[in-house]
């Protein structure tokens, strides 16, 4: 566990970007949500960010969501890749009910089609968010139910936030995935995962 930490602390400070406020305040709220207000007070302090709130239009250094997640994974006592997977299926609905909902609506309505629509979602978004440094994906279909889906990004260390979407879009569209990543960011440029979505299983 304290190698995890360790690891992911060497990120911070690295980024040269900013994000926008949206995504702390994601962060945020699911602290908030699922755990406590306490809870959240405790990993702003352990963070050393002592803004009061978060605004979802104003972009923060990279470095400051970098030590959120840290520190929540130091209170939480869980690792920050658990974190960011959390995060990551928390996102999908965050998104919706912030007033995105329709633009979610617009990507599609399965799990394939979705995918290859993502990368057009974000240039939707950086309309709005001017400075948008998006990822962007490039989804294949193997078969009827095998996806591999490559991840680019301007940011480290983010696979496991994309392996929290996957499983929050597959919660969207009513599908179990089962994803295997296949590629590494440290070693191969990029990540990517195998993916395969079946329909749920359904009790009688
Ligand atoms: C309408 C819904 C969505 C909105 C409004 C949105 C918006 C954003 C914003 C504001 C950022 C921060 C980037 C920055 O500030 O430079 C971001 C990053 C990101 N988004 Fe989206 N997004 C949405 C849906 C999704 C979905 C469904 C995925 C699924 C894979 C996704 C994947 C990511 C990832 C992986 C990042 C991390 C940034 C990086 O890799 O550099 N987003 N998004």
């Amino acid at each position: 566990m304290k190698l995890f930490v360790n690891h992911f602390r060497t990120l911070e400070k690295k980024s040269l970007y900013v994000m926008y406020g949206l995504v702390n305040k994601a962060v945020e709220d699911l602290i908030r949500t699922k755990f406590s207000d306490a809870v959240w007070e405790k990993v702003k302090e352990l963070a050393c960010v002592d803004a009061e709130m978060f605004v979802s239009m104003n972009a923060y250094d990279d470095d400051i969501t970098y030590r959120l997640v840290g520190a929540a994974s130091q209170v939480l006592g869980i690792s920050p890749e658990a974190v960011l997977i959390e995060f990551g299926k928390y996102w999908v609905n965050y998104t919706a009910k912030e007033g995105y909902g329709s633009l979610l609506e617009m990507g599609g309505n399965s799990l394939p089609e979705f995918l290859k629509n993502l990368n057009a979602l974000h240039i939707r978004v950086g309309m709005t968010y001017n400075n948008l440094k998006p990822p962007s994906f490039n989804c294949e279909e193997l078969d009827e139910e095998t996806l591999i889906v490559k991840y680019f990004s301007h940011r480290k260390g983010l696979a496991p936030l994309v392996i929290g979407l996957l499983h929050g879009l597959g919660d969207k569209f009513g599908v179990e995935v089962d994803i295997t990543q296949t590629h590494h960011q440290e070693t191969d440029q990029y990540d990517e995962f195998r993916v395969k979505h079946y329909a749920k299983h359904t009790v009688n």
